[in-house]
């Protein structure tokens, strides 16, 4: 006998949802959707090509979904591009992927502006590579005034080490008396990360298959609602998010209560 587990039901209604055309109910869009981009390298793989050939694919997909998380009238989309343990990986790959921001804005920066699109980052900016630095630099400068979605990039994030510097900031600031023990709590704390002034993530989607938080937003995600696919991120296409978003309405967030 197979066992109906309640979120295979979900995932399949909204499979049916989607086959029967149904469309997203516009009031429950989540507002901050954040995406763990996994799987390149498999792509790649699966293909026969170097590992780099997945991130360049993988890359031009942000594109795409950034169109559409657009059109869907999402308002943040936070997108986990490279961790903080990124950096263990092949000193070959990583400067692979340090070059793609610079390559990828070269020719999409325009449809940025023009799109009404605000580039931000979250992560250590400073510890990431001059030239990768300055092209992420120009697309905040030149979005700076935009008001339609945000693109907030996780570069050089992890999440444990966002934490421990919100603690040395906090520590400094007690010490220098511009703030007081008792003034810390879970807003004033969340206001020393680095999504300092974002609502926490709707709804948190892994590609690739794997079900893990690899050190992304720990603190933010408490109430996030998950939702996992087996596809590979340049495969990642519309129809899935959209799959993603109706699932995400077919549930019900309780926060707690009943
Ligand atoms: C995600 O794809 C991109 C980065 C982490 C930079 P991966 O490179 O992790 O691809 P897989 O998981 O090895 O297939
Ligand atoms: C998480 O993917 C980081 C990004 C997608 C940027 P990883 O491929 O690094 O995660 P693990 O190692 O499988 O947990
Ligand atoms: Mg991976």
């Amino acid at each position: 006998m197979q066992i109906k587990l309640p979120f295979m039901r979900k995932t399949k209604r909204a499979t049916e949802q989607l086959d029967k055309g149904i469309e997203l109910d516009l009031h429950t869009i989540p507002e901050h959707v954040a995406i763990i981009m996994d799987g390149n390298g498999r792509w790649a793989k699966e293909r026969g090509l170097p590992r780099i050939a997945g991130h360049k694919e993988g890359m031009s997909n942000v594109r795409k979904v950034v169109a559409s998380a657009s059109k869907h009238g999402i308002k943040i989309l936070t997108l986990y591009a490279f961790s903080t343990e990124n950096w263990n990986r092949p000193k070959t790959e990583v400067e692979f992927i340090m070059k793609l921001p610079m390559e990828f804005l070269n020719t999409y920066l325009p449809e940025l502006v023009e799109e009404n699109v605000q580039v931000q980052t979250i992560g250590d900016f400073d510890g990431l590579p001059s030239h990768t630095k300055k092209a992420i630099q120009e697309a905040k400068d030149q979005t700076r005034g935009n008001n339609g979605l945000i693109l907030n990039i996780a570069l050089n994030y992890g999440s444990r080490h966002e934490i421990i510097r919100a603690i040395h900031s906090i520590v400094q600031d007690v010490q220098n008396s511009e703030i007081s023990i008792d003034d810390i709590n879970e807003e004033l704390y969340s206001s020393y990360l680095y999504t300092n002034g974002m609502i926490d993530p709707d709804l948190l989607i892994r590609t690739s298959g794997e079900q893990r938080l690899s050190n992304f937003l720990l603190w933010q995600s408490a109430y996030t609602e998950f939702w996992f696919t087996e596809k590979y991120w340049p495969d990642f296409d519309e129809q899935l998010l959209k799959q993603a978003l109706l699932d995400f309405q077919n549930r019900k967030r309780r926060y707690g209560g009943i």
